[in-house]
């Protein structure tokens, strides 16, 4: 199954896909294309050392969500991809987008959904003072950081703990879980 990798940053979710990849860890899922949103992604400098065609679409040109997520389409579509991996995209998908892919998109957030949704996850948390936070894999929908859920781990934060080990707890689990549920998706194990 041919995989798109979708990221606007450091792409350290990426970087663990790759790697269980090369391991055998996604089964028949092969990662064939990094689409990004912002040109000096560190996710990309990851994608063009594996030789993985990139894809950067900055949104600045396109008048609409829904003309960028065409663009983005005629892409996949060339590539017939059939799993669509959000690893750190920030850019909201449209309707068009989320409905073209209907139970082919995933996404991986750095919190308890429906708990502290957005684009600071573990900060709020964080800053909520709350014990437990974690990490959730979903299924996307239109609505952001919703959709079905497929796991959820939970990570403890620690009395006088810092953001920053917090941050590198979170980042561990996620790059256990999402590996494991892209291989799940590509084996037919997991249904929306
Ligand atoms: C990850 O922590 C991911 O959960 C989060 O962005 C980070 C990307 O890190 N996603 C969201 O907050 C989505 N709402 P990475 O670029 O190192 O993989």
């Amino acid at each position: 199954m041919n995989i798109a990798v979708f990221v606007s940053g450091n792409g350290s979710n990426l970087q663990a896909l790759i790697d269980a990849e090369k391991k055998g860890g996604l089964s028949s899922g092969k990662i064939k294309l990094v689409v990004c949103d912002k040109s000096d992604a560190f996710a990309l400098v990851r994608a063009k050392k594996h030789n993985i065609p990139v894809f950067v679409l900055t949104g600045d040109r396109h008048a609409s969500r829904e003309e960028y997520d065409k663009v983005i389409i005629e892409e996949l579509d060339q590539k017939n991809i059939g799993l669509i991996v959000l690893a750190g995209f920030m850019r909201i998908l449209s309707g068009h987008f989320v409905n073209k892919y209907a139970n082919r998109i995933l996404n991986i957030h750095p919190a308890l959904l429906p708990a502290f949704k957005g684009a600071n996850g573990i900060k709020d948390a964080y800053d909520a003072g709350v014990d437990v936070t974690g990490v959730t894999v979903h299924f996307v929908i239109e609505e952001l950081d919703s959709g079905p859920i497929i796991f959820q781990e939970e990570v403890k934060i620690g009395k006088n703990e810092s953001l920053e080990k917090l941050e590198e707890k979170i980042h561990k689990v996620e790059h256990k879980l999402y590996p494991k549920a892209v291989r799940m998706f590509v084996d037919g194990e997991m249904r929306s």
